[in-house]
């Protein structure tokens, strides 16, 4: 057992639960570095690995900003970093067991250089569980911070710098929304702008409601200068990000909610928006409207159904059953038939029995999405369905998951090979991985489309004409 030391905040996933009524504060000059830490990176590399969902990746721009306001320059090799960030994920054990195996294998870094700092951030940092191993078996982490007090990362890496302390500071309510971090953007072209934080939704498998906090909302005229910074810089594509981006503006009284912003992100005119996530639960008729009337929203939307059987549903907390999801599925292509669907989708909930899981392939059958991305459901600590008795084996969940996964292709390869002989608009994101003569790229719908360059650069929007479809990506060339 490692004894508590004075100053450290472990994770309390009760109170992580509880939610206050207050409206979202917004914090506008919450961040500032002192003085004496100013220059304490000086000198110093860091490597930050981030794990999990974008708005993992954009907490991550975030950290990477606040590291080089303090001098410290990024590597890519965990042996030439001073400072080893992981930036982790709870969602399943599976996103665990990989940070952790990561932090096992670099340990040996450390005996060839004793100030090396290890640092774990993100969801992970905010389970109880976690950090207990974390402070019991990985004695090489020195610093622990969670998802709410990303912003204190100067004080707390120089606590640890210049006291050689581990410090733990893990805050289990979120705090208000800070307005102005510092951030490094990965991308040139495409860019995540964070709409909203937290989730209220607690479906009964999930544990973001836990790690991320209650629903807060940014005010939509900081939201919207960011994108019209952004397009001044040369972006081409936003990516508004929410767990649930229909809530937008519900707990701070924001009138018109998501469609509204929506709609005034695409009157600023940058070249493609796309949003994710949205629930099926409260996706209304305005936000279909508006996706529909303005060309540089994308058709293309993620709508994660989970199980197409509605008792499933209902134990799952997912607040709509198979018909209503197959109604909102069906008015979604009736007013934009060629917007692409893909969908999330977990396998094995606890006793789902053999013909609850046949009514997720009818459904697979009838909405034939252009994606999925499919799970074996994982339990996780402190949820509700991790108390609920299982009678499914793991052999079973794994079966139904290959079983699935077949499904889902076979429509994923028909949507595809739909395509063939078409011009499509794809913004170029570089060179494929492994032909540097063939540029990649993806179409307002969401596909990946390796092709046959003429004269396409990174960030660049052109005209591609589809020869070849497979289940995964599109070939083509480029046209005039
Ligand atoms: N906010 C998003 C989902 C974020 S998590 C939404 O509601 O759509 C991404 C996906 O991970 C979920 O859609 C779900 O399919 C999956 N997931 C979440 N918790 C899980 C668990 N305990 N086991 C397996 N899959 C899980
Ligand atoms: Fe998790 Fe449900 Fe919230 Fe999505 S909506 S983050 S699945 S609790
Ligand atoms: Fe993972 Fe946290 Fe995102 S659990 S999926 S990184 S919100």
């Amino acid at each position: 057992m490692v004894k508590k030391q004075p100053g450290w905040a472990l994770p309390d996933l009760k109170e992580a639960q509880k939610r206050s009524h207050h409206q979202t504060v917004i914090e506008k000059a919450l961040f500032a570095i002192p003085p004496h830490i100013q220059m304490i990176g000086q000198g110093k590399k860091y490597y930050l690995r981030t794990y999990g969902c974008q708005a993992n990746e954009r907490d991550s721009e975030t950290l990477a900003g606040i590291l080089e306001s303090m001098q410290f320059t990024p590597c890519s090799e965990p042996s030439e970093a001073d400072v080893i960030l992981l930036n982790t994920c709870a969602i399943r054990k599976n996103a665990e067991d990989k940070v952790l195996g990561e932090l096992g294998s670099l340990k040996r870094l450390k005996s060839d250089k004793p100030d090396l700092i290890f640092a774990v951030c993100g969801c992970m940092a905010q389970e109880e569980e976690i950090v207990t191993l974390l402070l019991e078996k990985y004695r090489h982490v020195q610093l622990i911070f969670g998802t709410h007090n990303i912003h204190r990362l100067p004080e707390l890496l120089y606590e640890v710098m210049s006291e050689g302390k581990r410090v733990v500071e893990v805050l289990s309510k979120e705090g208000e929304v800070i307005e102005n971090l510092p951030v490094r953007r990965f991308g040139k072209h495409k860019a995540w702008v964070n709409i909203m934080y937290g989730c209220d939704k607690f479906c009964t498998y999930c544990i973001v409601p836990y790690t991320r906090g209650k629903e807060r909302s940014r005010a939509m005229e900081d939201i919207l200068d960011e994108v019209r910074i952004l397009k001044e810089e040369g972006y081409k594509e936003v990516t508004l990000l929410g767990q649930n981006v229909n809530s937008y503006g519900k707990d701070a009284g924001i009138v018109g909610g998501f469609a509204s912003l929506l709609e005034e992100t695409a009157k600023i005119g940058i070249e493609r928006i796309r949003f994710t996530t949205s629930h099926p639960w409260d996706f209304t008729d305005e936000m279909i409207d508006v996706i529909a009337r303005y060309d540089n929203i994308m058709p293309f939307i993620h709508l994660p159904v989970q199980s197409g059987d509605s008792e499933i549903l209902k134990i799952m907390g997912r607040r709509y059953t198979r018909e209503q999801y197959l109604t909102l599925f069906h008015k979604i292509k009736e007013r934009m038939p060629n917007c692409a669907i893909s969908t999330d989708i977990i396998v094995g909930f606890p006793n789902e029995s053999e013909e609850q899981f046949e009514n997720t392939l009818s459904l697979v059958d009838e909405c034939q999405f252009d994606n999925a991305f499919t799970f074996i459901y994982s339990p996780r600590e402190g949820t509700p369905a991790a108390r609920m008795a299982d009678n499914v084996s793991l052999e079973v969940k794994q079966h139904r998951l290959a079983r699935l996964n077949e499904r889902w292709n076979q429509y994923a390869k028909l949507k595809n090979d739909a395509y063939l002989g078409k011009t499509v608009r794809v913004l170029v994101d570089g060179a494929s991985k492994k032909n540097d003569q063939i540029m990649s790229g993806y179409t307002e719908t969401n596909k990946l489309v390796n092709f046959v360059a003429k004269d396409a650069k990174a960030g660049d929007i052109v005209t591609v004409k589809i020869t070849g479809c497979k289940t995964f990506s599109l070939d083509g060339e480029q046209c005039e």
